[in-house]
């Protein structure tokens, strides 16, 4: 069970000391955000290499970009830890997730509320976690869509079938209100912006998501 601090709810002015205010996490959580994938604009691979020289914590990069086939390696070539692209704007998911993991970063693919899993379950074995989104990507502090249980459940039971370890995320409105279910679910990496960002100490409510999926193991 890991947790992933989403640092678009950090103060983008001090996103080091806001980086250490997460030692504790498992992964930082880092929105890339174009523009034209998502109606946002956030921090590109200039800023995401400044992050990596300095941070306590891997870096899980979650590319909400048009062409991650041409965009995303370099995210891997900087160092990212972990790489995550939409399998919407994605070309050919196959060959993408064959090259993130031949850079050395873990492959994630993510799955925006409207699109089903069933099409990609082939997919599984080139790829390191599905993230499944449980709000429209774009934004934080949006309301959770419990409405996506049923796709984390899905995953779960593909990855279950399939064998191997694959990670399965969850990402937008996770709180410790939200977060219960998303395990119940299946998920097993957490992200939280604004459960962490906005409580008054970043470290106690990491421990507290911690604390709320203790004891849910997926294996
Ligand atoms: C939304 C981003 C999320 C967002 C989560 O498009 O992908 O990572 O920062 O923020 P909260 O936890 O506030 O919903
Ligand atoms: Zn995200």
């Amino acid at each position: 069970m890991q947790i992933s601090p989403s640092i678009l709810s950090a103060d983008f002015a001090n996103l080091q000391a806001e980086l250490e205010a997460i030692r504790t996490a498992d992964w930082a959580h880092v929105d890339v955000m174009d523009a034209h994938f998502v109606p946002n604009l956030t921090i590109g691979l200039p800023v995401v290499q400044a992050l990596l020289d300095v941070s306590p914590v891997p870096i899980d990069c979650h590319l909400m970009i048009e062409d991650p086939d041409r965009w995303a390696p370099p995210y891997a070539e900087a160092g990212a830890q972990s790489v995550t692209f939409h399998v919407e704007a994605a070309q050919h998911p196959q060959r993408l997730a064959r090259q993130l993991r031949s850079l050395g970063a873990r492959a994630g693919m993510a799955l925006k509320p409207a699109t089903p899993w069933e099409p990609y379950e082939e997919l599984l074995s080139e790829l390191d976690m599905v993230l499944v989104m449980t709000v429209e990507p774009g934004f934080a502090g949006q309301d959770f869509m419990t409405d996506q249980m049923p796709k984390v459940r899905a995953v779960r039971e593909s990855v279950r079938r399939y064998g191997g370890e694959v990670w399965i995320q969850v990402d937008g409105g996770v709180s410790a209100d939200t977060i219960g279910r998303c395990a119940d679910a299946g998920a097993d990496v957490f992200v939280a912006g604004s459960a962490v960002y906005g409580a008054p100490e970043a470290a106690e409510a990491i421990d507290e998501l911690r604390a709320l999926v203790a004891g849910h193991e997926h294996a």
